[in-house]
């Protein structure tokens, strides 16, 4: 029998294969040091390659006896994807947790978006998702694994210049669904994260470019219920409760991380 000792630091990941897309930065990266930590050996997919490698190198240095792997894909391009999962499959050759995390958004409103705008996000939001799903899904064991995709409260709730983004974000959650319903007799659970807003590098630049970021910062702070805003490792936490055996019995369900912005009616 364990020791408590021992219980307290097996891992909740200990021993799994975690592919993570858009993992070089943000989210995604967060996440990545979470499970790593947790015991996972993590892939990063990213098409920014600089800062891919810079993360997979320094989350190795911090756990050199689970060293995290970078793999080069452009979500836009099924080729990209297939090469990447076969080097994966050719590296580990199993996948038991698969994060669809990568997202790009086009601020726009309806009539200066262009068909480019559209298919880009589209393409990497909704398509990419999809594709690096189906490359993966035969890379999990019989004994199934966790599908976690990362969506957003824009699924649910309009905002202004949102379109494409809301429509990727809306059809994530109707994919996670279905896919949820066709890989259960697998044993592959399929749920999805909307996170509210969020402090990533993104975050960071749009208010030092605001012209008062601190009454920015302050206004958007008072919105939420909780009295502050998200931080990456509340959706990473999120992120590994659904990898891991703790929702063994929890699939096709979108869970809002928002700190409480969406509950009022009147803001
Ligand atoms: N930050 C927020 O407030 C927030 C809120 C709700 C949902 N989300 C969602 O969370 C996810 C991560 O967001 P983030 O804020 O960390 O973003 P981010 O821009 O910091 O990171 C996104 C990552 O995806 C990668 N990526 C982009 N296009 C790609 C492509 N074509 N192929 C491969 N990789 C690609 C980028 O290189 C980057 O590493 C996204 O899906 C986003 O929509 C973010």
């Amino acid at each position: 029998m364990a020791s408590t000792d021992e219980l307290i630091s097996a891992g909740r990941l200990n021993g799994r294969v975690a592919l993570i897309s858009g993992g070089a930065q943000g989210i995604g990266r967060e996440i990545a040091n979470l499970f790593q930590r947790e015991g996972a050996c993590v892939f990063l997919l990213d098409c920014d390659a600089r800062t891919g490698k810079e993360a997979a190198a320094e989350l190795t240095r911090k756990n050199p006896s689970l060293p995290v792997r970078y793999l080069h894909a452009d979500l836009r391009e099924p080729l990209e994807i297939q090469n990447a999962v076969d080097a994966l499959r050719k590296d580990h050759g199993r996948v038991d947790v698969l994060v669809n995390n990568a997202g790009i958004e086009r601020e726009k409103p309806l009539e200066k978006l262009t068909v480019s705008d559209w298919d880009s996000v589209l393409d990497v939001n909704l398509r990419g998702a999809f594709l690096l799903t189906q490359a993966s899904v035969s890379l999990f064991p019989e004994s199934g694994g966790a599908i976690v995709n990362i969506s957003s409260i824009h699924a649910s709730h309009a905002f202004p210049d949102s379109i494409p983004y809301a429509c990727s974000k809306a059809a994530m959650v109707a994919l996670t669904r279905n896919l949820a319903l066709e890989l259960a007799p697998r044993h592959i659970r399929v749920n999805c994260i909307c996170p509210g807003y969020i402090d990533t590098r993104l975050w960071e630049e749009y208010l030092r470019n605001s012209p008062d970021p601190s009454a920015l910062a302050e206004q958007t702070t008072r919105l939420h219920p909780l009295g502050r805003r998200g931080m990456p490792a509340d959706v990473s936490e999120a992120a590994l409760f659904l990898a891991s055996s703790a929702s063994a019995f929890i699939t096709g369900t979108d869970l809002i991380v928002d700190g409480g912005l969406t509950l009022r009616a009147h803001p």
